[in-house]
């Protein structure tokens, strides 16, 4: 399903256009078409994100599991997150310390409430939420009006 490539011309301030060149080269980029390219698509899955849109997280958290009914208290949570917690790895880090990393998926203002409450619950030592646009959405809104290319998206 190759979109039509449409080619156009930016203007750009010279300093700034070396500064991303330099930029670039350092991160791998072979041309500047595909660094601009990934430049564009984060920004949408982060608008995507911002706006509440469907998004798919891991939220990794450190744990003391001796902090009283916190052990059930995290798993209550997740229970009451449902369908939107797809899958979630344990490891017993050290004699106190848990570490759970929680994958979900759905509404990403569901989903960052939830990582907020999680994170703010007693005994939750640190932790972090990584969430990002659901690919189907982002690649559903990148060609969504040539409706001709014969698949779904579902
Ligand atoms: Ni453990």
């Amino acid at each position: 399903m190759a979109a039509e490539l449409i080619r156009f011309g930016v203007a750009m301030d010279a300093d700034l256009l070396a500064r991303f060149d330099e930029h670039i080269e350092k991160r791998g980029y072979a041309t500047r078409s595909e660094a601009l390219r990934d430049l564009v698509r984060a920004d949408l899955a982060a608008a995507h994100v911002a706006d509440g849109g469907l998004a798919a997280a891991t939220l990794t958290v450190v744990y003391d599991h001796h902090v009283r009914e916190l052990t059930e208290k995290l798993n209550e949570m997740q229970h009451e997150l449902g369908e939107h917690v797809v899958s979630t790895l344990h490891v017993h880090l050290d004699h106190d310390h848990c570490l759970e990393v929680i994958v979900l998926r759905g509404p990403s203002n569901v989903l960052k409430e939830a990582a907020d409450r999680i994170l703010a619950t007693k005994g939750v030592e640190n932790g972090k939420l990584v969430i990002t646009a659901m690919p189907a959405t982002t690649h559903e809104h990148s060609h969504h009006h040539h409706d001709d290319h014969g698949h779904r998206h579902d």
